[in-house]
C-alpha cells in the first residue's frame, strides 16, 4: 500500500491559547499539532524530533493496534526509552482500523501541556455526509504548567483547572484582572455551516481530567462511530465523552436557521472531576459568516448527572458479536485502590502501582529473553494456550475497592475490548451479568466509581501493552497495569531496523544528562 509521512517537532514555547500566558509544549509550534491523515490500510511513517530543552518524550498513537509493530506504541519504560533532547525517532505502523483518534505524548503529564494532535484514518467511502470538518478536540486547560501542580496532585487532590480549549483555542475573561499573565486576546473556535449540508465531526476528549457532554444548540447529532469502531447510526441531542474516547457524528445544518449563529457546547460535567472549576467550553457555529456577534441561543439539553458512558450496548448491533460460546480462559480480577502509605498519594491495582524504568524498558528485557522485568509491579504475563490455538480471550475485571467514589476512564493498548459488564457495586464473582450477545467494542470505557468493569479482548497481538486510567494525574500516579502478551512470539515480529532504532534511542537516553 501507500506510505504517508509526517514530521513532528516537540518544542517548548510561550503561549496564551485562551488569552492567559504560560509555557506550552507543542508539535510544530501549534496546539493541537498537525492532524495525521491517512487511509485505512496505509503505511504511516512519522519522524519525531525532540527539540525540547531537557525533557525526554515518546509519542503514542491512541487506539492504533500496532499489530506486529509494538515498538511504535510510544510508551516510555515499556516499548521504548524516551527520545532524548536533540534526538529523533521514526514511528512506523499501519492503519489497520478506521475512524478518528488523537496522538499524544505518553511521557508523564506532557500531553496536558499541549503535546497532542488529531488523527484521522479514512475508511470505506460512504454517502453519509457532504463535508468532513475534521477533529474537534475537547479539553480542560491549566493556567499553571501541570508539572508545577504535580506536588498538589501527589498529595491526592486533583488540582483545580481554570480553563478549557476546543481545538486549542478559547477565551478567558480577563476583565478586571490585575494578573499580568491575563493578557486577553483568545478567541472561540468557529465553524461555518451552509443550510442543509451534512457535516462529519470527529469528537475527541483530550482532557486532563474533564468529562464532557457535547451538544450544539438547536441541532441533533447522528452518531456513526465510537473510538475506532463503526456503530449502527443513532440520533441524540448530546453525547457524553470521557478522556481518550471518540465519537464520529453527522450534523445536518438546519435548512432554515432562525439564528445567524449557535453555541457548540463541550458541556463539562462537574461531578466527574469534583475539584475542577473550568471556564465554559464553547465554540461557535455560524450560518452567517459576516456576523461576528456571539450567539444568543440557549441549550435544551438536560445536564448529565452521572459519569458513565453512552449506553451503546443496547444500540449498536452494527457488527453483532455472539461471544456466548467463548469461555473466559483468563479471568483476571484486579482491585483498584489508592494508598497514602508512602510519602505521597498513589493509586494501586492489586496493592501496587506501576513503576516504569525509562532506562530499561520492558522491551529491552524481552529482547534479552529475560523473564524478570524491570518492575515487578503490575506486569502480568498473558497469552494463548499454544501458538496455533484458535481465537482465545482474556477477560479482565477491574473492581474499584477504594473509598474515593470516582469514575476512571480505562484505556487498553494494542486491542479493542468488548465491554462485558460495567456497573456500580461489587462483582458477584460469576459471569451471569455479562453481556455476551452484542457488547460495545471500543478502547476506552468508564469504570464506574465504586463499581466494576469487565473487559474481554482477543489474544491476537503479541507485545507489551498497558491498560491504564486516562486521567492524566492518575496515569502518573501508577494507575496502570502492563500485559506481556505471548512473550515468546514478540521478538520474532520485530524487524531488524526497528530493533536497532530501539537500541539507538535507549543509548541516547542513557547518555543524556538532564540540564
Ligand atoms: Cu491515550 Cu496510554 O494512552
Amino acid at each position: 500500500g501507500r506510505t504517508v509521512e509526517y514530521w513532528l517537532s516537540a518544542e517548548e514555547h510561550p503561549c496564551a491559547p485562551d488569552g492567559y500566558s504560560r509555557t506550552c509544549m507543542t508539535f510544530n509550534g501549534t496546539i493541537p499539532g498537525p492532524t495525521i491523515i491517512a487511509n485505512w490500510g496505509d503505511n504511516i511513517k512519522i519522524h519525531v524530533t525532540n527539540n525540547m530543552v531537557s525533557n525526554g518524550t515518546a509519542i503514542h498513537w491512541h487506539g492504533v493496534h500496532q499489530r506486529n509493530t509494538v515498538l511504535a506504541d510510544g510508551v516510555p519504560g515499556v516499548t521504548q526509552c524516551p527520545i532524548a533532547p536533540g534526538q529523533s525517532m521514526t514511528y512506523e505502523f499501519r492503519a489497520t482500523q478506521y475512524g478518528s483518534s488523537w496522538y499524544h505524548s505518553h511521557f508523564s503529564l506532557q500531553y496536558s501541556e499541549g503535546l497532542f494532535g488529531g488523527m484521522i484514518f479514512h475508511g470505506p467511502a460512504t454517502d453519509n455526509y457532504d463535508e468532513d470538518l475534521g477533529t474537534l478536540l475537547l479539553q480542560d486547560w491549566s493556567h499553571i504548567e501541570t508539572f508545577n501542580r504535580w506536588n498538589v496532585a501527589k498529595l491526592g487532590r486533583a488540582p483545580t483547572l481554570e480553563s478549557s480549549l476546543i481545538n486549542g483555542t478559547n477565551t478567558f475573561n480577563c476583565a478586571g484582572s490585575t494578573d499580568p499573565k491575563c493578557i486577553g486576546g483568545g478567541k472561540k473556535f468557529e465553524m461555518a455551516f451552509t443550510p442543509g449540508t451534512k457535516y462529519l465531526l470527529r469528537l475527541v476528549n483530550v482532557a486532563i481530567d474533564g468529562v464532557f457532554q457535547f451538544s450544539i444548540d438547536g441541532h441533533s447529532l447522528t452518531v456513526i462511530g465510537a473510538d475506532f469502531v463503526p456503530i449502527r447510526p443513532y440520533t441524540t441531542s448530546s453525547l457524553q465523552i470521557t478522556i481518550g474516547q471518540r465519537y464520529d457524528v453527522i450534523v445536518t445544518a438546519l435548512p432554515s436557521p432562525s439564528s445567524p449563529s449557535y453555541w457548540l457546547r463541550g458541556g463539562w460535567i462537574s461531578r466527574c472531576a469534583p475539584n475542577a472549576n473550568i471556564a465554559s467550553i464553547t465554540a461557535i457555529v455560524r450560518y452567517n459568516t459576516s456576523d461576528t456577534a456571539d450567539p444568543t441561543t440557549t441549550s435544551t439539553v438536560t445536564p448529565s448527572t452521572h459519569c458513565l458512558d453512552e449506553p451503546l450496548a443496547s444500540t449498536i448491533p452494527h457488527l453483532p458479536l455472539d461471544v456466548t460460546n467463548i469461555p473466559p480462559p483468563n479471568l483476571l480480577l484486579e482491585n483498584l485502590n489508592f494508598t497514602t502509605a508512602s510519602s505521597f498519594f498513589q493509586w494501586t491495582i492489586n496493592s501496587s502501582s506501576l513503576v516504569l524504568d525509562w532506562k530499561s524498558p520492558t522491551m529491552d528485557h524481552i529482547f534479552r529473553n529475560e523473564s524478570l522485568f524491570p518492575t515487578p509491579y503490575n506486569v502480568v504475563p498473558i497469552g494463548r494456550s499454544s501458538p496455533d490455538a484458535p481465537t482465545e480471550w482474556a477477560v479482565l475485571i477491574i473492581q474499584d475497592v477504594g473509598t474515593i467514589n470516582l469514575a476512571h476512564p480505562i484505556h487498553l493498548h494494542g486491542h479493542d475490548f468488548w465491554v462485558l459488564a460495567q456497573a456500580t457495586g461489587r462483582w458477584d464473582g460469576t459471569t451471569n451479568s455479562f453481556n455476551t450477545r452484542n457488547p460495545t467494542r471500543r478502547d476506552v470505557a468508564t469504570l464506574p466509581g465504586g463499581g466494576y468493569l469487565a473487559m474481554a479482548f482477543q489474544l491476537d497481538n503479541p507485545g507489551a501493552w498497558l491498560v491504564h486510567c486516562h486521567i492524566a494525574w492518575h496515569a502518573s500516579q501508577g494507575l496502570s497495569l502492563e500485559f506481556v502478551e505471548d512473550q515468546g512470539e514478540i521478538v520474532g515480529r520485530v524487524p531488524e531496523g526497528e530493533r536497532s532504532q530501539f537500541e539507538r534511542v535507549c543509548e541516547g537516553w542513557r547518555g543524556h544528562t538532564p540540564v
